[in-house]
């Protein structure tokens, strides 16, 4: 839908987020010990680097940073078009990252911690959080404050279950790779949400579209009702 991020923005004072997964054939993010590299294929990476070229800033779990120590930058040639890197942003809510941890990001972070945060590093933003009652809707408003109008969610799996279970994920692209990692103990990235209680409150992405990657499927669609904002 064109415009999406200024209809969100002008309306609700809030980033537009944008989710972005990519699992086996099975429904898995992530292995049981957490290894997650090489689910999806190369060209489906590079649409993943695409999506990042268009988007203020990407997000992700403080898990993700300590098991998969992603660069979070932009590749694929995509910096020589004339594209940045988008901000980083790093959900941390029982505050486990260190200075240590944030080495890797040169250009600063903003961070959203509970208490005792470690972090000492003078070009990290923190913004608090309340561990046991994390409140999505006021850290977006502060983002948006901080001039972030767009969000590409990247993971894990507690991040997109706890943004989804507070209905704060706008659209989802999901990318399924024809790999079956089996057995029952894997990440998947909505576990953590409560199950819908009977199968006519499902509601299907709108506005969806499917694209192949070679043999990889991308379903991309709005999760939120796109149409309220236009009324
Ligand atoms: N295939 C993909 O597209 C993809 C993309 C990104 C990440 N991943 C995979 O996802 C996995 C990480 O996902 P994740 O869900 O473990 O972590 P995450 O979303 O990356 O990080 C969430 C953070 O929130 C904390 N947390 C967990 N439950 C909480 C609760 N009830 N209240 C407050 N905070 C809570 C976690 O604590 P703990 O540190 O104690 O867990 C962790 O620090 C990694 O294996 C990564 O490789 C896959």
């Amino acid at each position: 839908m064109a415009n999406d991020v200024f209809f969100k923005n002008q309306l609700e004072n809030k980033p537009f987020v944008h989710c972005k997964v990519g699992v086996s054939l099975d429904g898995f993010m992530a292995l049981e010990n957490y290894e997650s590299k090489y689910i999806t294929n190369t060209p489906a990476q590079k649409y993943a680097h695409l999506l990042r070229a268009h988007y203020d800033a990407i997000l992700v779990g403080a898990r993700t940073i300590i098991e998969d120590r992603p660069k979070l930058t932009l590749r694929f040639n995509y910096i020589k078009n004339g594209y940045q890197s988008p901000h980083v942003i790093i959900f941390d809510p029982k505050s486990i990252l260190t200075d240590q941890d944030l080495r890797a990001f040169s250009a600063g972070v903003t961070i959203i911690q509970g208490k005792n945060s470690q972090i000492t590093c003078s070009d990290v933003d923190i913004i608090h959080t309340n561990y046991h009652a994390i409140d999505w809707d006021n850290i977006l408003k502060q983002l948006f404050k901080k001039n972030i109008y767009s969000i590409l969610l990247e993971g894990g799996c507690y991040t997109i279950s706890s943004m989804y279970s507070q209905k704060e994920i706008d659209k989802l692209s999901y990318i399924i790779s024809p790999k079956i990692i089996g057995g029952s103990l894997g990440v998947q990235p909505f576990s953590k949400t409560n199950p819908v209680p009977s199968l006519d409150k499902l509601s299907p992405l709108q506005h969806s579209k499917f694209r192949k990657f070679q043999d990889n499927i991308l379903i991309e669609g709005y999760i939120k009702d796109v149409n309220l904002w236009k009324t």
